[in-house]
């Protein structure tokens, strides 16, 4: 083992305004600036990006998925072509997903029990066993350096009852995912608190996070069909809950206009495949809200996406051609629209840092909002 690899994961908070906070976490395979954006890369590629075209749109870190790399190449695989950092050509952070959410969401013939979940692969049908212990083991094959627990998350809407057991089952959980973890330094584990939309509920969860004690702390069970609207309303309580000297990382968010509203709230990392799979789709996010490029009123259009834009599909492509290459359905087409994309959401997630770091969040959240407001023009 390198020198490097025996340093430790840490998390420095620089500055805070109103309850947004701008900080840095420090780990062997460098730095991840908060509040921080990790781009999806499930299946061991940000679909449509070279790796290093990733980390020139800015950013410090990926997130793959435990369930679909367990499947396939399988993580025995990846460890033994020297992990997923060498195997995909990424060698900054890598956060990994614990499996158990993608398993209710894609498995088939799913059995969730106290032990763990048993489903069918829906790639090959083939069977498959996810436990804490085997999700902590999959995730050290892979060589995440950020592992989350394994934990099981209820589709809302779900009456009290099943949100507090299935949150319950998660602690417990939480518990063994820690357990199983044990000392691994230079990689950090982060629990994952539940308890739906309910605020006694996420109180209970996040006690039990903190005195089982994690690295960092996400909150999990959101953004799964409740709306904006209860989200934050979860998220005015929720980030105060957890301890402040940790990272806050929020679960599979989101918009730009969601995630300007978590920073606000307290919360310092999150992801989405939003601006990578509607790159692929045909919609383009800007500083003026979403632009559909295969809209007619594109086809004559010189000017670029956005003119304020210094990625690559703004600086050298018109409106007109974007819109060409989705109709013909060239593969440059997805490369450029989710260049651009993951481009803007990193760039608005620097904005947010300085807006932060100066002082001046609440004047940055209103001219976000005001050129929305004035629309594509
Ligand atoms: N991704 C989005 N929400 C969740 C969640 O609640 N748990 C996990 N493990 N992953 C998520
Ligand atoms: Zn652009």
């Amino acid at each position: 083992m390198s020198a490097a690899m025996t340093e430790r994961f840490s998390y420095s908070l620089n500055a805070t305004d109103g309850k947004a906070r701008t900080g840095v976490i420090s780990t062997p395979r460098g730095e991840i600036r908060t509040p921080a954006f990790m781009p999806v890369g499930t299946a061991a590629t940000v679909k449509a990006m070279l790796p290093e075209s990733v980390a020139a749109t800015g950013a410090d870190i990926l997130l793959g998925n435990t369930y679909h790399l367990m499947l396939r190449p399988g993580a025995e695989r990846v460890e033994r072509l020297g992990g997923l950092h060498r195997f995909m050509n990424w060698d900054k952070p890598i956060l990994t997903d614990s499996g158990g959410f993608q398993v209710m969401s894609l498995a088939e013939l799913r059995k969730l029990t106290e032990e763990g979940v048993t489903f069918r692969s829906h790639v090959d049908g083939s069977k498959h066993v996810l436990s804490p212990e085997t999700s902590m083991e999959i995730q050290r094959q892979l060589g995440s350096d950020i592992v989350m627990c394994f934990d099981e998350c209820p589709a809302l809407p779900a009456d009290e009852t099943t949100v507090a057991q299935s949150m319950r089952l998660s602690m417990r959980w939480a518990q063994r995912s820690r357990d199983a973890f044990g000392d691994r330094p230079g990689h950090a584990l982060f629990g994952i608190q539940q308890g739906g939309v309910t605020e006694d509920l996420r109180g209970e969860s996040a006690e039990a996070l903190t005195a089982i004690g994690f690295d960092g702390y996400a909150i999990g069970g959101l953004a799964v069909g409740e709306g904006q609207e209860a989200m934050f309303g979860v998220l005015d309580y929720a980030p105060g809950m957890l301890p402040e000297d940790k990272p806050r990382y929020l679960m599979g968010v989101g918009k730009p206009d969601d995630i300007v509203g978590a920073v606000k709230r307290g919360v310092d990392m999150m992801d989405c495949v939003l601006p990578s799979r509607s790159g692929r789709t045909g919609q383009a996010w800007t500083r003026r809200g979403q632009v559909n490029i295969k809209n007619a009123r594109h086809a004559d259009d010189p000017r670029p996406l956005d003119e304020a834009c210094a990625c690559p599909a703004c600086t050298g492509y018109s409106r007109a051609y974007l819109h060409h290459v989705f109709r013909a359905g060239e593969m440059i087409s997805g490369m450029l629209l989710t260049w651009h994309n993951l481009h803007y959401y990193q760039e608005l997630m620097s904005h947010m840092r300085a807006a932060i770091a100066e002082g001046r969040f609440t004047a940055f959240e209103a001219q976000f909002h005001a050129l929305r407001a004035e629309g594509d023009i």
